[in-house]
């Protein structure tokens, strides 16, 4: 585990949330409007969660967390980034929507909580998480633990062939990294701004402009391989494994086909690429 690359990836998340935040309006009124960020590859297989514990790993500012509460799961978010806690903790007090917050280290927060005797019916995580972990093993025995029998780990995800392109879509990274820690000296990136539409539903305004992160970041690429197996080895059992020719909201590459409900394909003519994918799994009863 890098937890000491984990501790700058806090640092740079902490101030790209700021902006991120920036650019989508009162998100209490969105969210008192009846609003969800939810999206129908995650709802689908999510089910019904009404009464359900789920701890959402990674939740930055909490809008998939709130949204889930909102169908009446008892929700806990983790992140680790202090900026994108308190603004969920702010959020959900506008919004009045309850959840619980912990800003940790995801690694910690397993941790902490497989000593405890706390056990959830369902782990989620989605849109930019795995790629944050430097130890897929720890991660996936900690979710197991903390399961109750029969709970159910799924996440959607964007696929690890996105990260193997520039924004020209050209082929310029490896896929087989084995999560060895790639440097992005610009940190993480205002890719709120340069999704807008795709990632602002209804609400976006101007917000701030041209930002630069003084912090730099880290990722740990991980194949589809490496995940699924990961998760089996720690004892879950995978019941969906999907992949997606689009990607939802999040705009990777400077060119390409804008479809309807806020998603993305290269452009038209062009191959198709797996852009997510979603894995569900189950802890044997
Ligand atoms: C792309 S965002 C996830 C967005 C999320 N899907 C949502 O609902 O908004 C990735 C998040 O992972 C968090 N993160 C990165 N490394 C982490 C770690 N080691 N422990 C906990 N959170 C971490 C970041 O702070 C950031 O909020």
């Amino acid at each position: 585990m890098r937890k000491d690359l984990h501790e700058e990836n806090r640092l740079s998340w902490n101030a790209a949330t700021v902006a991120h935040n920036s650019h989508k309006g009162d998100q209490a009124a969105f969210f008192r409007k009846g609003g969800s960020t939810l999206r129908p590859e995650e709802l689908e297989l999510l089910g019904d969660v009404e009464g359900l514990s789920i701890v959402h790993l990674q939740c930055n500012s909490g809008q998939d967390t709130l949204s889930l509460a909102r169908l009446g799961a008892v929700m806990t978010g983790v992140d680790i980034s202090d900026t994108a806690i308190d603004f969920a903790r702010q959020l959900s007090q506008d919004s009045g929507i309850p959840a619980t917050w912990q800003r940790m280290d995801v690694y910690d927060w397993l941790e902490e909580t497989v000593q405890s005797e706390q056990r959830f019916d369902l782990v989620f995580c989605s849109y930019g998480a795995i790629c944050w972990l430097s130890n897929l093993e720890v991660w996936a025995r900690g979710i197991n633990t903390i399961l109750k029998p029969g709970g159910r780990f799924i996440t959607v995800e964007f696929h690890p062939v996105m990260g193997m392109f520039n924004e020209k879509l050209e082929r310029s990274y490896d896929y087989f990294v084995d999560g060895q820690p790639f440097t992005w000296e610009d940190g993480v990136n205002d890719y709120v701004a340069i999704s807008r539409e795709g990632l602002t539903p209804g609400n976006a305004l101007e917000g701030i402009k041209e930002f630069k992160n003084p912090h730099r970041v880290h990722e740990f690429f991980w194949g589809i391989g490496q995940i699924v197996t990961a998760l089996l080895a720690a004892g879950l059992q995978l019941t969906t494994l999907n992949e997606y020719p689009y990607s939802n909201g999040f705009k990777p590459f400077e060119q390409m086909q804008a479809l309807p409900n806020r998603r993305w394909s290269v452009p038209e003519g062009q191959p198709n690429l797996p852009l997510m994918y979603a894995i569900a799994a189950q802890k044997p009863r």
